[in-house]
């Protein structure tokens, strides 16, 4: 891999499996970061990622690593209950922060940070990898230069049953920790939270992202043989509508996608597992010249763009490309009132609300 002369030097808190799988490769793969420092409560899994990844300082303690001057950064890749107060933690050290999604699971949680962050001048970025596939950035570029105003987007997301068939090839053997720091109460066992917070937070900020901000939802739920899914109509604040479809798993394969209609063309996307580091299939209509345009062959590997993304935007002040705090807290809202409408009935506002997702 070549490397910048200047490298960010990264903290990654948490050695369970998303740094095992993501974060550890990415930055030792960035161009323009480094792996410095790890940590996690979990002495083995420090011993064994230590051996494997070699960074210069290892810590068990949170604010012993946060209070290393030479941590320039920190990846926060913990459990979705705890991002909150260590990314308060974070900032508060002067740190800059990315922070796995969702930004966390409450509306207010969420508003208390932001406020903190607004008073720093830390670069604060959430983990919605997405944003980085180059197909999805092709989108998003044409959407905004191409394609005048919207009229219609619809969004999906689908994990499969047979997610770790494929998976189990394509990341590292995952080392388990009975020593592994854990949230109270069993969160992921209440699976249609654990569902919309953990996968719905990447379906919301692919519509947000491509789509604008949302305004409104109106949501249902069915629940059967073991399978959730949400159907959720969308109004955007550009007076786009839209539907949104999470369905956790299907009985096929993995799949994201999109199909965005404008006054001037159209956009339609299947955005493949990011294990697979390769570009999604995206496809954008131009009616100026009408032909298809369609990115192929570039670097996916959307850890490692996000991590380049992120050091980009502390080392040399380039705009942020990734998902930032205002992103997610918008997610958490929009994730929130598709919870309440579930339960309701109704047709939620994303400003009125407040609450868990
Ligand atoms: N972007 C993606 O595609 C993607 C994919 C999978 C998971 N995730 C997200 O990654 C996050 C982490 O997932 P995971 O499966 O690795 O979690 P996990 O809970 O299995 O592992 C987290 C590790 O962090 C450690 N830890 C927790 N609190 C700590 C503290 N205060 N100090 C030191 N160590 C601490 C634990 O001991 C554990 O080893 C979740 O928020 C999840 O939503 C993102």
């Amino acid at each position: 891999m070549k490397k910048e002369s200047r490298l960010l030097r990264i903290g990654v808190l948490g050695c369970g499996p998303i740094s095992q799988i993501a974060h550890f490769d990415a930055c030792r793969k960035a161009r323009n970061a480094e792996l410095y420092a790890i940590c996690d409560l979990a002495p083995d899994l420090v011993a064994k990622m230590a051996a494997e990844h070699e960074p210069k300082a290892t810590y068990l303690k949170f604010d012993e690593m946060l209070a290393d001057s030479k941590v320039e950064a920190v990846v926060i890749g913990v459990a979705d209950q705890f991002h909150v107060p260590l990314a308060r933690q974070a900032i508060a050290a002067g740190k800059h922060v990315l922070v796995e999604k969702p930004l966390g699971v409450s509306v207010e949680e969420c508003e208390v940070l932001q406020s903190e962050w607004q008073r720093t001048k830390c670069v604060f970025q959430i983990g919605n990898n997405r944003r980085f596939d180059p197909g999805v950035a092709f989108a998003h570029r044409f959407i905004q230069e191409e394609m005048g105003r919207l009229m219609a987007l619809k969004a999906w997301y689908y994990d499969s049953t047979f997610r770790y068939t494929m998976t189990d090839n394509l990341q590292p053997i995952v080392r388990p920790s009975a020593q592994a720091r854990r949230p109270e109460g069993k969160p992921k066992a209440d699976k249609s939270r654990y569902f919309l917070l953990g996968h719905g937070s990447h379906l919301a900020d692919t519509a947000r992202f491509l789509g604008g901000e949302i305004t409104a939802v109106r949501a249902r739920l069915r629940e059967d043989f073991g399978a959730y899914g949400w159907f959720v109509e969308t109004e955007f604040a550009n007076g786009a509508l839209g539907h949104l479809d999470l369905i956790i798993p299907i009985c096929g394969d993995f799949e994201e996608g999109f199909q965005i209609f404008g006054e001037h063309g159209s956009v339609q996307g299947k955005v493949l597992a990011p294990w697979f580091h390769k570009t999604s299939q995206v496809e954008c209509f131009s009616g100026k010249d009408r032909v298809y345009r369609r990115p192929l062959g570039e670097d996916a590997h959307t850890y490692k763009l996000q991590i380049e993304g992120f050091a980009d935007t502390i080392l040399h002040g380039l705009t942020q490309h990734g998902a930032n705090i205002n992103d997610g807290v918008a997610a958490i809202r929009a994730l929130a009132a598709i919870a309440r409408s579930v339960e309701t009935g109704a047709k939620m506002q994303l400003t009125e609300m407040s609450g868990g997702v």
